[in-house]
């Protein structure tokens, strides 16, 4: 590579050759010299579609105006919609199960090294029985993470950076965030979203569920209900629907069900499971997601997670159904 000290060698050199008379001409040897970056500086590109991503100027935004609000109108009670933290103690149960687990772990009786990298047996039985009662789903579809942002990212470095992606819009902004880091979008652009992504629009108008009929197919789609930032929660309706349009389209419904345990109509179903058509999925596919803490993964889903990475942990939702 020629380095910028070598261009401009090379190009002081043509000029004193062109302003030199004819007769003093000499032939001069110019060599590039490659410019070694001075000792300890990274020279590393990285991956550019981090440059992409926008959360990092919109939440810092959205604190800014929060706080000058704050400022201004200090009696203001604001219901912030930036990121959000939890704010409830643990209950006491969790807490001490939690204390007494990390105590046993140090005495030599209680030590027991790594656990199953899928999660340990009766967590995963009593997820399943938990999360998807009669038989709707089985422990040994359900892995147990270190959180869903982590599981998202995962799955997407699973499928690579071709597939085409749907997301609700509003939605959790992960789900755009890491195929923009996958490198599955174009650029953002004010006013439109990311290049590549389909924005299925989700507002009062349509009941917070997407008109599917103007949604084009996509490899992905991301659906997420109780959905957050709206709160709507699908109907068993509007999830055949989904499931429906999936399944004649070949798609992978990534399912996320984090705040299922708020729902208590009826009507809506705590999780995608509850419609008929996602038990008969048949090839290939994958990777079901359930709330809080754990992925639900189908048997070949399960295979293919495991041989992808080897180490998981707790914590997540991802429900993901393969629709062939
Ligand atoms: C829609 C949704 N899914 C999942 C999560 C949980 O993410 P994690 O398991 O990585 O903490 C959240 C938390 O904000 C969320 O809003």
């Amino acid at each position: 590579m020629t380095s910028l000290l070598g261009k401009q060698a090379l190009n002081a050199g043509s000029l004193q050759q062109r302003r030199a008379p004819i007769s003093s001409r000499r032939s001069v040897s110019i060599k590039a010299v490659a410019e070694a970056p001075p000792a300890g500086t990274v020279n590393v590109e990285r991956n550019a579609n981090f440059a992409k991503l926008r959360a990092g100027y919109l939440f810092p935004e959205i604190a800014r105006r929060r706080k000058a609000h704050q400022d201004s109108n200090p009696n203001a009670q604001i219901i912030s919609l930036g990121i959000g933290d939890t704010t409830e103690p643990l209950p006491p149960s969790i807490a001490n199960a939690m204390a007494e687990a990390a105590k046993s772990l140090a005495t030599r009786e209680g030590y027991s090294g790594y656990g199953a990298e899928q999660g340990q047996g009766p967590l995963r039985e009593g997820l399943a029985a938990h999360f998807y009662p009669n038989g709707l789903r089985s422990a040994d579809e359900i892995f147990v993470s270190d959180g869903s942002k982590c599981d998202i990212a995962r799955m997407q470095m699973m499928f690579g950076s071709n597939p085409t992606v749907a997301v609700q819009d509003p939605s959790y902004p992960v789900y755009v965030d890491s195929s923009v880091m996958m490198g599955m979008t174009g650029e953002f652009k004010e006013g439109s979203g990311y290049d590549g992504v389909n924005y299925m629009l989700c507002r009062p108008e349509n009941e917070f569920f997407p008109d599917l009929s103007k949604v084009p197919r996509t490899d992905l789609i991301f659906f997420c209900s109780p959905n957050n930032p709206t709160g709507a929660a699908a109907t068993r309706a509007q999830l055949t629907q989904l499931v429906d349009f999936a399944r004649k389209n070949g798609s992978i419904i990534v399912y996320d069900a984090a705040y299922s345990l708020y729902i208590s109509n009826p009507e809506c179903p705590r999780t995608i499971y509850e419609i008929p058509a996602t038990h008969t999925s048949t090839r290939d596919a994958h990777t079901p997601q359930h709330p809080h803490g754990s992925l639900l993964l189908q048997p070949a889903g399960l295979k293919e997670m495991e041989q992808t990475m080897s180490l998981y942990e707790e914590s997540a939702t991802i429900l993901h159904t393969a629709l062939r």
